[in-house]
């Protein structure tokens, strides 16, 4: 079935699962359920997203892409540097909510803007959007604290299912199921990022541990 990467890509339904039996390597077999999106869909669905955000912006004279890191440091370099628009700057925070592997439903903002966003467009590049709280708090001080022109939300990945907050996402990759993913600079207890694709991790890796850092 050809797909259209126009749009938001459904893949709760396993259309590009995969298994891990081609890998080499043998840490990641021993660990890895199965690929969820393997690395060319992602790197097509971000030709797209970057097309759609070029368009989007093209009458901006001051558009600021926020990384959030770490999770989202792969997806936002590779879809930053398909945006074609002469004022892009680049900028980063990092965003905690948990201490410990307890969540304190407080976003906690520990890096603080290089560049002044009031008055610009400011474009959110997160790597996941869960129960969306975390957004939520972030987007909402931004907002209120920052007063850019505007301010929108692109995701590599959506978990809907999970949803808590009132999110508007602008732009999202892929929509997920309810499964822990890992890869593509998406961390559990800040390993497995370097994986070049998203992938489930196998049920044992969950037990006796919990995501520390969200
Ligand atoms: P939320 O506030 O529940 O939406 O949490 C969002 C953050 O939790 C994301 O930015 C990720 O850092 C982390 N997170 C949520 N789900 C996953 C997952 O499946 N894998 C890795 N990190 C995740
Ligand atoms: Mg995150």
């Amino acid at each position: 079935m050809a797909q259209n990467f126009n749009f938001p890509i459904d893949v709760r339904d396993g259309r590009y699962c995969e298994t891990i039996d081609s890998v080499d390597l043998n840490w990641v077999r021993k660990r890895i359920e199965y690929i969820l999106i393997p690395e060319d869909v992602i790197k097509k669905r971000i030709r797209f997203l970057a097309k759609q955000i070029t368009d989007d912006y093209k009458d901006s004279d001051g558009l600021v892409i926020v990384t959030v890191l770490q999770g989202a440091q792969k997806f936002a370099a590779e879809l930053a540097y398909l945006i074609d628009n002469e004022y892009v700057q680049f900028d980063s925070v990092r965003l905690s909510s948990y201490e410990g592997d307890q969540s304190t439903g407080e976003t906690t903002v520990s890096m603080l803007f290089k560049n002044d966003v009031t008055g610009k467009d400011v474009l959110v590049v997160e790597d996941i959007v869960d129960t969306g709280r975390q957004m939520e708090g972030f987007l909402g001080s931004v907002r209120a604290d920052l007063e850019p022109r505007s301010l929108r939300l692109v995701t590599l990945m959506d978990k809907p299912s999970r949803r808590e907050a009132e999110l508007t996402i602008d732009y999202c990759g892929f929509t997920i199921p309810n499964e822990f993913v890992v890869g593509y600079g998406l961390d559990f207890n800040e390993k497995y990022r370097n994986l070049p694709f998203v992938a489930v991790l196998k049920p044992v890796e969950y037990l006796g541990g919990s995501p520390k850092e969200k």
